[in-house]
């Protein structure tokens, strides 16, 4: 074993911030208040949304004895020690972690799901520190820019050490296509730094992978392994979990080897300053919240409705502070959010309603019944919440 060990139970799991909204207990599942989300471009790291399939995995020693193998349809398989990544060149990507199962409990109001029940804050965004994949996989000879290796490789995955029980007790895998892993302007990291601090247990200590733009599945935490491979991995993760069917499928029916494990997110939007459901003295109201696409796509269009979709008014986008967002613009950061705002003024019980457009123009669906599915993966629907009038700090 690398100096990382995956426990069998839970008795060694790390401290948590007690705001945060406990999901799932055994794994720890937790996301933190939605108005957390909103008060910094840069989410905090005790209040990122944490989501384990197994127990957190221990480094018994120094982390100077923990190593990563990189192997598979390589010629020179070899090992690489903490210090031989972190004498790579450093980079820091502002980049926005999801997990597909964000909203996933509004989804579960349509028609059962199988999952986690997520609200809307299992996602956030870090400045992850850390090395290149690209520049790791040239340490073993792949060029940037390599589709296919020499001896048939065109997949990179990643193993942990972690024990799931979706895996029989096996570590967490998942893997990305080798020309996304060996591209540059892909910025996918081997994370050290979350925010400028080692990263913790909770979020992949030592190692963990960072996929901007792709949903949260595929950025593997504590790291034993990187193969290169001929096919995509056929991890529990990527072939029976985690893919996108229609609203016709159900668990009688179902064909897993019909989808493709989904990569991208799409473009998705929430209010974070209010609650679904809650009560405001009648005049200005702050809507803010956070917009965000896949694949590198910037957020075009952030509309606001106080009529059900009839008319809309256009929020303010922002990323770093005083700093005017343009979308797809080089000094906006591409694989992160932009934290929308705009006053609504409130005389009557009102449903806000929030959607988003990218910069290919992707729109989010209306209703939540058009994407449901029964592992409630990928709810981009309309966001919708409730303000009546009464008596309100707001
Ligand atoms: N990596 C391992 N080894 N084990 C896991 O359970 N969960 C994945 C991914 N990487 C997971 C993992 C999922 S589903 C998500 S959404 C993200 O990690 C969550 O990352 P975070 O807990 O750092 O927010």
């Amino acid at each position: 074993m690398p100096g990382i060990r995956g426990p069998a139970e839970y008795s060694q799991e790390p401290h948590r911030h007690p705001s945060l909204k406990v999901n799932a207990k055994e794994p720890f599942n937790a996301e933190p208040p939605r108005s957390a989300l909103v008060s910094s471009y840069v989410t905090p790291v005790d209040l990122f949304y944490k989501r384990n399939h197994g127990p957190i995995p221990i480094v018994d020693h120094l982390d100077s004895s923990y190593s990563v193998t990189l192997t598979g349809l390589i010629q020179n398989p070899r090992k690489l020690f903490i210090k031989d990544i972190r004498s790579l060149p450093k980079y820091n990507v502002t980049a926005t972690l999801q997990c597909a199962g964000n909203r996933r409990t509004a989804m579960s109001k349509v028609r059962n799901v199988r999952g986690v029940g997520w609200d809307v804050s299992a996602i956030g965004n870090a400045v992850w520190g850390g090395a290149k994949l690209a520049d790791v996989l040239e340490l073993v000879g792949i060029a940037n820019l390599t589709g296919s290796t020499d001896l048939g490789g065109r997949h990179v995955e990643f193993v942990s050490v972690d024990r799931c029980k979706e895996e029989n007790g096996a570590p967490y895998k998942a893997s990305i296509p080798l020309s996304q892993a060996t591209n540059p302007e892909a910025d996918v990291l081997l994370a050290y730094e979350m925010n400028g601090e080692t990263l913790n247990r909770d979020h992949g200590f030592p190692l963990r992978v960072v996929v901007p733009g792709v949903i949260g599945a595929r950025s593997v935490k504590w790291l034993d392994s990187i193969n290169v491979i001929a096919e995509e991995c056929q991890g529990f993760f990527m072939q029976k979990d985690y893919n996108m069917f229609p609203p016709s499928v159900n668990w009688d029916n179902i064909d897993w080897s019909s989808r493709r494990p989904q990569m991208d997110f799409p473009v998705q939007s929430a209010i974070c300053s209010v609650e679904d459901v809650q009560m405001v003295k009648p005049g200005k109201v702050s809507i803010k919240g956070y917009a965000v696409s896949g694949g590198g796509r910037g957020i075009e269009r952030v509309d606001i409705s106080l009529d059900g979709g009839k008319n809309w008014v256009e929020a303010s986008r922002t990323q770093k502070p005083e700093m005017h967002y343009i979308s797809e613009h080089n000094s906006s950061d591409k694989w992160a959010w932009v934290l929308f705002e705009a006053t609504i003024d409130v005389s009557q019980t009102t449903e806000v309603i929030a959607k988003a457009v990218d910069s290919a123009a992707n729109v989010q669906p209306e209703n939540v019944e058009s994407v449901w599915n029964l592992r409630g993966v990928l709810n981009t629907s309309w966001h919708r919440v409730l303000l009546r009038l009464g008596h309100s700090n707001l």
